[in-house]
């Protein structure tokens, strides 16, 4: 899909949908200047009594015919002054997802204010969005018209900004497609293969270790989570340098459970199913260094990903195990289904090893969290305040909700002793989000700028809303990005 700015000399009547973006006014003050004049008083008539307002969130999706245009749509951004750039988002998203819903090829949008560079990014992110669908495993009905238009193109908008917008958004598009798949495709092989691939399309630096590499590197953590599967580990690095000197290093970790039945302590039926979801963070990194390399990024970018499948059989690892993750520290066993912290202990003394300017990880990691903020927003947890500022003002921008949780209960942190062990991998019941992120943190190097993003349930979009359909959310690869962008 091409997404563009239109021509100073432009004619709506030659795009087959015209969509509209608009703040909350009465629908008699609607502007419909920007529409072929013979046009205008159809539209007027519909918006009036039907009483659209334009509040947040609406759209009026009108049959029209006038030159190749068929469809006009008024998107709704609620009141101005309380509005922000994810409702430009979602507004660009519906007009031109009734655009792809109706088979239509070209779309021309007109919003207030395109001239910013970040409404411009907003409005072509939503457009980039708009026309996803995971339907490759279903037969297509007859009357489905459904299709990506060809061409979008925004009036009087910002050029760079309408770029930016394009390779984010199909960044979101390239995370989720990986995380829709269902373990039976994507396991940990295939996931490498994944990224081997993206990394030869953008010219990235690519390296996989194999099971036998993983356990050399005296990764007990990780290897011990992944001795159940018949699906061997794959510790996957993607490196994204810039031409010149980078101004530098921003390491993100993915925890990438390629499926997590909980081991030997198996998952309930009703908490296994979505756990194809549990690679969630693994597909936002790649999406972000993807981005970040389009973007062509002043910084350096790395992803890691401690691929793995979480199975039980005679070979798993046993509560009351004890391991040795890389750092030298030992972990006692007491939860099989603790198993992402696992992995992510020893990707995260490996990004230490790197020593970058900071670390982030993202992670499907606790029930805990969902239960805390819900399937829309993920929990944020640093040890260093001015990056969850940063993180948090990246949210911002991108839309992806974001809520900081603390870290500073040292009650808490008592629950982690182990009286054989450094640390135990699953604390107590309640707070268990919080130990787990205090977990993570035994294994970041001292002095490194970290923070932790818990996006369970996030992952997996039950409700649709804002420019998210059912399935994978593909959340986090643009905020990582933004983060990136605004440093
Ligand atoms: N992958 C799960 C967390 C999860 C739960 C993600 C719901 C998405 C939706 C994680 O590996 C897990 O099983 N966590 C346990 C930890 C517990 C054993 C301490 C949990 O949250 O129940
Ligand atoms: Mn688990
Ligand atoms: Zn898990």
């Amino acid at each position: 899909m091409r997404i563009k700015i239109a021509a100073k000399n432009f004619h709506a009547e030659s795009f087959e949908t015209i969509g509209i973006l608009t703040y909350e006014v009465k629908p008699e003050k609607i502007s419909l200047d920007m529409l072929p004049e013979k046009i205008r008083g159809l539209c007027r008539c519909h918006l009036v009594n039907t009483d659209f307002r334009a509040k947040r969130g609406t759209s009026a999706v009108i049959p029209v015919l006038e030159g190749k245009t068929r469809f006009v749509v008024v998107a709704g951004l609620g009141v101005k002054k309380d509005s922000s750039l994810d409702d430009v988002r979602a507004g660009s998203f519906r007009a031109v997802r009734a655009a792809a819903k109706n088979g239509c090829k070209t779309v021309a949008i007109f919003v207030e204010g395109a001239k910013e560079r970040e409404i411009s990014r907003a409005a072509a992110e939503g457009a980039a969005l708009a026309p996803y669908r995971f339907d490759k495993y279903i037969k297509r009905d007859d009357d489905d018209k459904f299709a990506a238009p060809e061409k979008v193109v925004f009036a009087a908008a910002d050029e760079k900004g309408l770029e930016e917008g394009r390779i984010l958004g199909e960044a979101q598009n390239f995370t989720r497609d990986i995380a829709n798949e269902p373990a039976n495709v994507i396991n940990p092989q295939t996931l490498a293969a994944k990224a081997l691939a993206l990394a030869d399309e953008l010219g990235l630096e690519c390296e996989i270790w194999n099971e036998e590499r993983i356990n050399n590197e005296n990764m007990g953590a990780y290897y011990a989570v992944a001795r159940g599967s018949a699906n061997p580990p794959r510790f996957i690095r993607v490196t994204y340098a810039p031409k010149g000197r980078a101004k530098g290093h921003a390491v993100l970790v993915g925890k990438g459970l390629t499926f997590d039945s909980g081991g030997l302590d198996i998952k309930p039926a009703d908490y296994m199913t979505t756990m194809k979801g549990d690679k969630s963070g693994a597909c936002a990194v790649l999406g972000a260094v993807k981005a970040a390399a389009e973007l062509a990024l002043p910084w350096k970018v790395t992803a890691l990903i401690a691929a793995a499948e979480n199975m039980p059989d005679g070979n798993s690892y046993r509560p009351d195990d004890i391991l040795r993750a890389r750092n030298g520290k030992t972990i006692e066993v007491n939860n099989t289904d603790a198993e992402g912290r696992l992995t992510l202990a020893d990707a995260l003394c490996f990004a230490s090893e790197l020593k970058p300017d900071f670390i982030v990880d993202i992670a499907t990691l606790t029930g805990a969290c969902a239960v805390a903020l819900g399937p829309n927003t993920a929990g944020l947890f640093t040890n260093d305040d001015k990056l969850g500022t940063k993180i948090e003002s990246a949210a911002k921008v991108s839309g992806e909700r974001v809520w900081r949780m603390p870290m500073n209960d040292s009650n808490l942190r008592k629950s982690l002793k182990s009286p054989f062990a450094d640390v135990v991998n699953c604390g107590e019941r309640y707070g268990g989000a919080i130990t787990a992120a205090m977990f993570l943190e035994e294994f970041v190097g001292k002095d490194i700028a970290w923070a932790h993003i818990d996006m369970a349930a996030v992952d997996f979009v039950k409700t649709p809303y804002s420019c998210y359909v059912k399935g994978a959310s593909g959340y986090g690869a643009r905020m990582l990005v933004s983060l990136i962008m605004g440093l």
